[in-house]
């Protein structure tokens, strides 16, 4: 008989109603529990059959038994809700980014193995067709040695982005403490590519300035970050905004190689823009 995991959302915004949508739409899986500290946020999903709860720990202790927790809150509450559900005996799913600094990652990651629980976190553009395709092309060596990368990252977030709808400060865009910026809110897939594709990094000299949200948040909105891969020497540069005009305009990766180059573009680093390898054609 098939075995059915069984899922809690915690968090139910926008980016829960996603974890719920796909849990309800998979034979596998079964959505037994909801938490949020604002019911009207459950209470919006209609149908009031899943048992949801005001906070974690109610669902943890007052639920439905359940195997894996999809952590769906604000950046800067993702360690703490993992570190509990895990002392739970729970599997986390946890939203990007996974916390905001390496020591809340690192007790994730020692906790989930004293509890013997997974952590996945979710960084789903490791799947999109040309990611996989440029890991492919990286792992078989065809550029060769990279020499140089660069990633740019510039987006648009509008005032409007850091309100609620009745004008009010949004509860956490913005903030140091629950958002931590723009390299976890915005860019933290792209930065995630990066080390997917190349490894580690060596940060040789970061510039930040807040160029045009000083009025609403409390961190900078673009930068640029000099960094040296770790493996092969090659030099690269994080080149990111959020304060391009109107909208978003693109999140690049070019990797100049001794044998080839490759930029890949689009809203979210999702096409292929330029490919020439030596003695290679790329696939359609
Ligand atoms: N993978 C992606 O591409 C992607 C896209 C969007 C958002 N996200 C991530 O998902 C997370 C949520 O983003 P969102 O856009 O859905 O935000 P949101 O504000 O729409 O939803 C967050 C929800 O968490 C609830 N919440 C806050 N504190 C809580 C607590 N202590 N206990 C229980 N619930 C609590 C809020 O009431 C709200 O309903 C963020 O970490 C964000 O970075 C990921």
């Amino acid at each position: 008989m098939m075995e059915v995991i069984r899922f809690a959302v915690l968090g139910v915004g926008h980016i829960g109603r996603r974890h719920m949508a796909i849990i309800q739409g998979h034979p596998e899986t079964e959505l037994v529990g909801l938490a949020d500290i604002r019911s009207s946020q459950i209470v919006d999903q209609g149908d009031g059959v899943i048992p949801y709860f005001s906070d974690l720990t109610s669902l943890l202790t007052e639920g439905p038994p359940f195997d894996v927790l999809c952590i769906c809150t604000p950046n800067g509450l993702h360690a703490e809700h993992a570190l509990q559900a895990l002392r739970a005996h729970k599997h986390v799913v946890i939203e990007k980014p996974m916390a905001l600094s390496r020591a809340d990652c690192e007790k994730v990651i020692h906790e989930s193995l004293r509890c013997n629980r997974q952590v996945f976190c979710v960084m789903q553009n490791r799947y999109s067709p040309p990611i996989t395709w440029l890991k492919s092309v990286i792992e078989e060596g065809l550029l060769g040695r990279i020499q140089l990368v660069q990633i740019n990252c510039f987006w648009n977030r509008s005032d409007q982005y850091y309100l609620q709808n009745d004008g009010t400060p949004h509860t956490w865009h913005g903030t140091k403490s629950l958002d931590g910026g723009v390299l976890f809110t915005q860019f933290a897939h792209f930065i995630d590519i990066l080390y997917w594709l190349l490894g580690d990094i060596e940060v040789i000299r970061t510039d930040m300035q807040n160029v045009a949200h000083q009025h609403n948040t409390e961190f900078d909105d673009s930068g640029n970050v000099i960094f040296r891969l770790i493996q092969g020497g090659g030099l690269g540069n994080l080149c990111f905004s959020t304060a391009a005009f109107r909208q978003n305009f693109e999140s690049t990766i070019t990797l100049i190689g001794e044998n080839g180059t490759i930029k890949i573009g689009g809203q979210y680093m999702n096409q292929v823009e330029h490919c020439l390898i030596q003695g290679y054609e790329m696939p359609e």
